[in-house]
Parts: C-alpha cells; structure tokens; sequence
C-alpha cells in the first residue's frame, strides 16, 4: 500500500499565522504544500504570486509545489523557480506550447506537472505523458478553496491511474478540490496518491496538524 501524501493548500490559510500553520501541518505529517497562483483570467479569482513562494520558501523545507492557474504561464517559470518552487503546475488549457512549458520547466532544474480541469479530457495530454513528473486531475473547477467535489472525476482519476500505470509510472498522480475525510478515500482506492487539501486542513477545529493525520489515515481505511 503506498502512502497517500497530503498537500496543504495555502489558499486557506491565515495568513496572519502562516508560518505557525505550516508547521502544524508538518507535525501531522505534511511534507510538501500548494501554493495556488489565481490571475483573475484563467480562473475568476486572484490569489498571489511569487512573493508568496519567498516567504514559503522561508517557512519549510518541505517540496513547494507552485500551481499556476494563470494565463500564459511559461512567461513566469523562471520567476516562480528563482523564488523557490520545487515543482512547477501549469495547466493544459491555459499553455499554447505545452511541450515547451514542460521542458522549459525542467531546464530550470524543477519538476513539471500538467493540470486538466474536471472537463478537459486525458487524451490532450497523449504526446507529453511520458514527459511528466506530476499529473494533477481538478475535482473541482478552479479558482476557490472550499468547493464540492466532483463525483464524476473519480472516473478520470481511475483512467488517469490505469494511463501512468502504462506509460509513466514513477508520475504523482495529484487530486484537488473538495478533498476531505469523506472524498480522500475514493479517490485513494481509485488511483489518486497525492491529495491538495486546503479548507479540509486548515479549516480543521483541532488544527492542521490533527486535519493532515486524520487525511491521511482515512485515505487508506
Ligand atoms: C481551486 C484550488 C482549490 C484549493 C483546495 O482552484 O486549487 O482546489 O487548492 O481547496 P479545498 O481543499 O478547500 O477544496
């Protein structure tokens, strides 16, 4: 059985406590976060930018996972790995040039992973499949923390899992949206290994770190 990975969201976060939250995800067993880049043109909603990946950058050693719901994307890879993403998301339908994103991406010495919106079908990324370190299935549509999952992506994310299975393996296949103690363990039992967790995390009463452990523990019951 492989162990599920949490991903703390920091789009729900306070910010006023960030560092704190952090860490507290770290004791419940967080190693990597999201950072969940809005422009206001891919996605109705605007979130923050590379300031952000500095300050993350500064609060833990963890992997930094930049998730870039903007626009034309490939004009701020450079900035976003200078600032100290460890990998870099980009989304299917917002790149005209996806295989030069994904490689531009790793000649900055940083892991690339592709987004597909709930309704963007897996054969779009049927060329550059093997070329990915991250593939992220949306089980919501983009641009807000605190949104219903989508029952349907289920099915895509088991498809998801059978296409890596054959065609790239060592891939992290990553959900997001609407993931809590209810939706991890479907997702898990269906392929899903890397969970994006914002509202369920840091919206928790007992705090993130008790939210990050019990995610993790319901992934596999
Ligand atoms: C959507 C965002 C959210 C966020 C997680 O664009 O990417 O999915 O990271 O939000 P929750 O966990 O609150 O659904």
């Amino acid at each position: 059985m492989t162990t599920p990975e949490i991903a703390p969201s920091i789009l729900a976060a306070d910010f006023l406590r960030l560092q704190e939250q952090v860490q507290a995800a770290e004791r419940g067993g967080a190693r990597r976060f999201q950072i969940d880049v809005m422009d206001g043109l891919f996605v109705p909603n605007i979130s923050f930018g590379m300031p952000l990946v500095e300050a993350m950058r500064r609060a833990t050693a963890g992997l930094l996972e930049a998730h870039l719901m903007i626009v034309q994307p490939d004009r701020y890879l450079e900035a976003f790995a200078q600032a100290g993403a460890d990998l870099i998301i980009v989304h299917q339908e917002a790149v005209t040039h996806l295989d030069r994103a994904i490689q531009q991406i790793k000649q900055l010495g940083k892991r690339a992973g592709v987004a597909l919106c709930p309704a963007t079908p897996l054969r779009t990324l049927d060329e550059v499949i093997e070329d990915l370190d991250m593939l992220l299935v949306m089980t919501v549509n983009p641009g807000f923390g605190g949104q219903r999952f989508i029952p349907y992506t289920l099915r895509k994310i088991a498809r998801a899992r059978a296409l890596l299975d054959e065609r790239n393996p060592t891939c992290e296949l990553e959900i997001d949206g609407g993931v809590d103690l209810a939706t991890i363990g479907p997702a898990y039992a269906v392929g899903a290994r890397v969970f994006v967790a914002g509202t369920s995390v840091f919206g928790h009463p007992q705090g993130a770190d008790a939210a990050v452990a019990a995610l993790m523990e319901a992934a596999t019951v």
